[in-house]
């Protein structure tokens, strides 16, 4: 494996990303991790991230010097480089002209790291701080117009530094010099696969959670599903899954996820019906904000009610994501790992005195989804469109009633066949209906109507920052505008969204 140490730059998932798109498995820890620790990981290389700062501040961060003496090579990309150059008495200093964006490297001779990757190519540079001297034993191994010190090496020590980022997709030969890195200069092997994952993780589990009982909070997502049928393989009956209906879920969805766990899983799971509450607690109530809190509250109630059934649960198992334990290490906090704000369970591990179990936390989404396939999850929860933790209450604008949600879940139901039949279903992030508050006059079968206006919203979004109103094809519309009206009573007209985020928002409350 590969340890990355990280300085806080904007792209160390990336340098991440990138290592392991080469099977090779690797982990980000913060500079203050002890040497002793990465010892013990038994790293085959090290690579220092970037950074924003400049290593003559006061409170640049650093790493212990140590880790050069660990006999295992090390890249330093950008400020990672500029550190390992101080560090082993060298000089670094303001740029005179400080480098963003392309710039052309000429590389001094194709081997090494640069092996297979040209006497010249462009590379993307970010930096306003260079190398003036470099300490003994070290070379230059390719320069750029402003940067003459833009690579360099002690072949001895097997230290590499690199002054752009070869992470970035803007240069081009960069995964040839990450891969010479990792094969030829660590010799790692590319083994890691999401076979050996589940595997290594599974015995993890078993081996912290033993014979103890553990409680998840399964929401039918793609994560929690994920993690429950990680754990469900470590340590079999002693998980115990919980389900809490709240009566705001889309149409057949709690049906579904029961058929798949217990019936095709065969995974016990705790359904809490808790449609009457949630909605008695709803009553009455217009906000977006009230109403988030209100389930967020009632949430964690019936959970921990519920799990208090659970006799000696020593832990609590999430599906905490890596971008989000990142997040936390960034901001040099330490790495801890932060509950999603929207994971309503967050509360919960101290109240109840439970210890976390997250085994996702070091998966990007899409090895997730991939984890989920090696495990044997159907493709229908794996490829499962994100589905907000307050459901259709945040769908229906205005207040939540019985009735508004069966024409919601209605008109819902036909949009998603509809866009599942036409196989935009996994090509858009989100697609879903939205009930409005207000009604318009329409006429059918030679009578006036005054119905409800339904909306609908697809986006096209990497992450959710951003987002993009899906160009859907007029047909298509057309055919669920249809059938929504012909389908749904209580509607007499459909809307298209065609705004974009920013400045509008995914969800319309
Ligand atoms: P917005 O509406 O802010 O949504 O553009 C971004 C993403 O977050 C989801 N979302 C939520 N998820 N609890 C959740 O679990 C919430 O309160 C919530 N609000 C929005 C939304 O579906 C989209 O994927």
């Amino acid at each position: 494996m590969i340890v990355i140490i990280d300085f806080g730059s904007q792209y160390n998932q990336l340098i991440a990303r990138r290592v392991r798109e080469c099977r090779v498995y690797c982990r980000i820890l913060p500079p203050d991790t002890d040497v002793a620790h990465i010892e013990s990981l038994q790293p085959e290389g090290i690579i220092l991230s970037g950074g924003p700062s400049s290593i003559y501040e006061k409170y640049s961060p650093k790493t212990d010097a140590a880790i050069f003496k660990l006999n295992v090579p090390v890249l330093g990309i950008c400020y990672g480089m500029q550190f390992m150059i101080d560090a082993l008495g060298g000089t670094v200093r303001g740029a005179e002209r400080r480098e963003y964006g392309f710039a052309e490297l000429h590389i001094k001779k194709e081997e090494g790291l640069f092996r297979g990757a040209g006497n010249k190519t462009p590379c993307w540079m970010s930096h306003g701080d260079s190398i003036k001297k470099l300490p003994g034993g070290f070379h230059i191994t390719a320069s750029t117009e402003n940067t003459k010190i833009a690579a360099t090496v002690h072949h001895k020590k097997k230290l590499y530094g690199l002054q752009f980022h070869p992470e970035v997709v803007h240069t081009p030969r960069g995964k040839v010099m990450l891969r010479n890195f990792l094969f030829d200069i660590c010799g790692c092997k590319p083994t890691w696969t999401m076979r050996s994952f589940a595997r290594e993780s599974i015995a993890q589990i078993k081996e912290t959670v033993g014979d103890k009982k553990a409680i998840l909070g399964l929401s039918g997502g793609v994560d929690s599903s994920v993690t429950a049928l990680l754990i469900h393989k470590a340590i079999g009956k002693h998980l115990t899954s919980i389900f809490v209906d709240n009566g705001l879920l889309r149409q057949n969805e709690a049906e579904t996820l029961k058929k798949v766990f217990q019936q095709h899983l065969k995974i016990n799971i705790r359904f809490v019906n808790a449609r009457k509450k949630f909605l008695n607690e709803l009553s009455g109530v217009m906000d977006p904000e009230k109403k988030r809190k209100i389930i967020g509250r009632v949430f964690m109630e019936v959970f921990e009610a519920e799990a208090k059934k659970i006799k000696d649960a020593e832990f609590l198992a999430q599906g905490t994501l890596y971008p989000d334990v990142i997040e936390s290490i960034s901001a040099f906090g330490g790495p801890t790992s932060v509950i999603k704000s929207h994971h309503n369970v967050g509360g919960l591990p101290k109240k109840m005195k439970l210890k976390l179990v997250e085994p996702l936390k070091y998966l990007f989404k899409d090895e997730v989804r991939l984890l989920g396939k090696t495990l044997g999850l159907p493709e229908e929860l794996i490829w499962r469109q994100p589905f907000p933790g307050p459901g259709l209450a945040i769908r229906i604008i205005g207040e939540v009633t019985n009735r508004r949600l069966s024409i919601l879940r209605d008109a819902d139901a036909v949009l998603l066949e509809e866009i599942k039949n036409n196989g935009y279903y996994r090509k858009l992030w989100q697609s879903f209906a939205v009930l409005l508050p207000i009604k318009s006059v329409g006429i059918m079968g030679d009578k006036r109507t005054y119905e409800n206006i339904v909306a609908i919203r697809a986006v096209t979004s990497q992450d959710a920052m951003t987002a993009d109103w899906a160009k859907l094809p007029h047909k298509l519309l057309g055919i669920i505008s249809n059938r929504i009206i012909n389908e749904v009573r209580g509607v007499n007209r459909v809307l298209y969204d065609i705004s974009s985020k920013p400045p509008s928002t995914i969800e319309w409350e």
